[in-house]
C-alpha cells in the first residue's frame, strides 16, 4: 500500500497559491494516487460553518484562534487522518502555519499559546505532532500581493487588512520556514504562472 502524503499550501492573500492546488492534485491523480483536495479553515461541514464565521463576523483574536483550531481538529479527525491512514495524498490549501502567520505574526497573538493549541489539536495517539510532509510556501512581496488582490473580489476580514498586516504575516511565514526548513519549500510567486507551476512540479519531484 502507498504511504499517505500530506501537502499544505501557504502564502499571503494574493500570492496566487490557489491556482496551483488543483494542478498538484491532478498530478497525483495522474500518477494513479487517490487524492483528497481540501482546505482550511474548512474541509468538513462543521469546519466550513466555522470558516464562514471567522472570515466574516467580527470577533476578538482569542475567539478567532479558537475557531481556527476547532475547525482544524474536526478536519483532522474527519478527513485528514482517515485519508492518510488509507494511503491517500492530502492536498490542503493552508494549515497551521497560516495560524502562526496570520493570528501570531499578523494579529500579534501569543506564539506560546498557539504552540500549546497546536500540540493539543495535532498530537497523534503516539504523541507525535501531525504536520504536513511538505509545505509549499508561495512567497511574494506584500505590495505586489496587495496590488493583485485589489483587482479581485469583495475582500473578507483578512483580505481587508492593511499592507502592514501582510508584511507581518510574510515575516511569520519566514519564521516558520526557519524553524522547520526541511518541511518547507519556498516558491518564488513573483514569476509568471507557468514558471511558478514549474517550480512547484520540480519541488514535488525532488522532495517526494
Ligand atoms: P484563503 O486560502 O485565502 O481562501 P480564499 O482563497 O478562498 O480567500 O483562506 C482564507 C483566509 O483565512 C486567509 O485570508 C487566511 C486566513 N487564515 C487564517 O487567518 N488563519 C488560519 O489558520 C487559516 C487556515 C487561514
Amino acid at each position: 500500500m502507498n504511504r499517505g502524503i500530506f501537502i499544505s499550501f501557504e502564502g499571503i492573500d494574493g500570492a496566487g497559491k490557489s491556482s496551483h492546488v488543483q494542478a498538484v492534485a491532478d498530478a497525483f491523480a495522474q500518477a494513479q494516487r487517490q487524492v483528497v483536495l481540501t482546505r482550511e479553515p474548512g474541509g468538513t461541514p462543521l469546519a466550513e460553518k466555522l470558516r464562514d464565521m471567522v472570515l466574516h463576523d467580527s470577533m476578538d483574536p482569542l475567539s478567532e484562534v479558537l475557531l481556527m483550531f476547532a475547525a482544524r481538529r474536526d478536519h483532522l479527525q474527519q478527513v485528514i487522518e482517515p485519508a492518510l491512514a488509507r494511503g491517500d495524498v492530502v492536498v490542503c490549501d493552508r494549515f497551521t502555519d497560516a495560524t502562526f502567520a496570520y493570528q501570531g505574526a499578523g494579529r500579534g497573538f501569543d506564539l506560546k499559546v498557539l504552540s500549546q493549541l497546536e500540540q493539543w489539536v495535532q498530537a497523534l495517539p503516539s504523541g507525535v505532532l501531525r504536520q504536513p510532509d511538505l509545505t509549499l510556501w508561495f512567497a511574494l512581496d506584500p505590495a505586489i500581493a496587495a496590488e493583485r488582490l485589489s483587482k479581485a473580489r469583495v475582500p473578507d476580514r483578512f483580505e481587508a487588512q492593511p499592507a502592514a498586516f501582510f508584511a507581518q504575516v510574510h515575516q511569520g511565514y519566514t519564521d516558520r520556514l526557519q524553524a522547520d526548513p526541511q518541511r518547507f519549500a519556498r516558491i518564488d510567486a513573483s514569476a509568471v504562472l507557468d514558471a511558478v507551476r514549474s517550480q512547484v512540479m520540480h519541488v514535488l519531484q525532488e522532495r517526494l
